[in-house]
């Protein structure tokens, strides 16, 4: 378990104090794997370098299975921080070592004997399905093989506790999957507490049992993954959602009649409270059809989620429009309507989401 309180941390002095991370309190338990998410500069890696104490808090207590860091003098500091494995998005295996070398160096760091080093070497690399791999050097190794081994390293010591900063940042998506296969299988047999850092929503989505929106040093938000994709209110809700659709081609092509002359929504939902038949109810309501212009879905433990993007005829009322989607438990956002904007936000809407207050 790892319990953050009131951690703040504030580098330089007097005018020149900058606080980075400004009283956060978090805790991720056994079993259960919490994202940070923020943009740059949020405090991400410096919430990482405090959870492991290689930075000093400036005030505020890191509990790890109950034992607050902070207080340890450097010699208990050491030992304790054996509890936390780390992988970073560097992978920071030596190059001139295979991957067992790799896996057994903190073992031998710690004095076991060689014996028992081979065995837990040969568990570990199982336990990531690279048995097979033992002898490889990581420039033989794919990156997302390498991540693997780094993740093998961190456990070597039986750790309570894993922290990951942007460790599946740079992997291609089917690297990434199976990384986040892994950390769910070792939270799960492990009963791991996993903090992750990493501004890529989709692993988020993927991999994380509650989410916390860092922003200015501050958790501005923080929720069950679950809950906060019931919450389109919640900018974190909605960045959560899957890539937004777009609705250029078909807006473009002019096989719908002009833009101009219709208004375009962007809806978000989160599938439990919505009818399946929404547009077709919505629709109803207005007297008039609505054209779906472009949709982007996924499930999320078992939940419809996602975003559409919808045209209305110009005649409507923006109010109307908006009432009878609120009514049926979306939420919808009128887009700029005449045709240059509307491109422009076609081409927005297919870049990856940021989150953004
Ligand atoms: N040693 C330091 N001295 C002064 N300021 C620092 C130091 N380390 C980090 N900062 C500042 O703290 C802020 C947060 O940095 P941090 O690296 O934690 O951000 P991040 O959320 O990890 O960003 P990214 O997503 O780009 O990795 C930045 O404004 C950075 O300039
Ligand atoms: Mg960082």
């Amino acid at each position: 378990m790892i319990e953050l309180r009131s951690l703040t941390k504030t580098y330089g002095e007097g005018q020149h104090a900058t606080t980075v991370l400004d009283s956060l309190d978090l805790t991720v338990s056994p079993g259960e794997i919490t994202a940070v998410v923020g943009p740059s500069g949020a405090g991400k890696s410096t919430l990482a370098a405090c959870v492991t104490l290689l930075e000093r808090p400036t005030s505020g207590a890191v509990l790890v299975g109950g034992r607050d860091l902070t207080a340890l003098p450097e010699k208990d500091l050491r030992e304790a921080r054996r509890g936390i494995g780390t992988v970073f998005q560097a992978d920071g295996l030596l190059t001139r070592r295979t991957a067992a070398q790799n896996v057994e160096l903190p073992l031998k760091h710690l004095g076991v004997v060689p014996a028992q080093r081979r065995a837990r070497v040969a568990e570990l690399l199982e336990r990531v399905g690279l048995a097979d791999k033992a002898h490889r050097y990581p420039h033989e190794l794919s990156g997302g093989q390498r991540q693997r081994v780094g993740i093998a390293r961190a456990l070597a010591l039986r750790p309570s506790v894993l922290l990951s900063d942007e460790a599946t940042s740079g992997l291609d998506p089917q690297a990434t999957a199976s990384i986040v296969a892994l950390l769910k299988e070792l939270r799960d047999d492990l009963q791991l507490a996993v903090l992750f850092i990493t501004h890529e929503m989709d692993t988020v989505v993927a991999v994380a049992d509650t989410v916390a929106r860092l922003d200015h040093g501050r958790i501005v938000e923080h929720g069950a993954l679950v809950d906060l994709l019931h919450t389109p209110s919640s900018p974190l809700g909605r960045a959560l959602l899957p890539r937004r659709a777009h609705a250029g081609s078909i807006a473009e092509d002019g096989a719908t009649g002009p833009a101009t002359q219709r208004s375009v929504w962007v809806v978000s939902h989160a599938g439990h409270r919505v009818p399946a038949d929404w547009l077709v109810r919505a629709s109803r309501a207005l007297g008039t059809d609505l054209e779906l212009l472009g949709a982007s879905l996924s499930t999320v433990a078992g939940v419809a989620v996602g975003h559409a993007v919808i045209g209305a005829p110009g005649h409507l009322d923006d109010d109307d429009v908006e009432a009878a989607l609120i009514g049926l438990g979306l939420h919808a956002q009128r887009e700029e309507s005449d045709a240059a904007e509307q491109r422009a936000a076609a081409r927005t809407l297919e870049q990856p989401l940021e989150v953004v207050a």
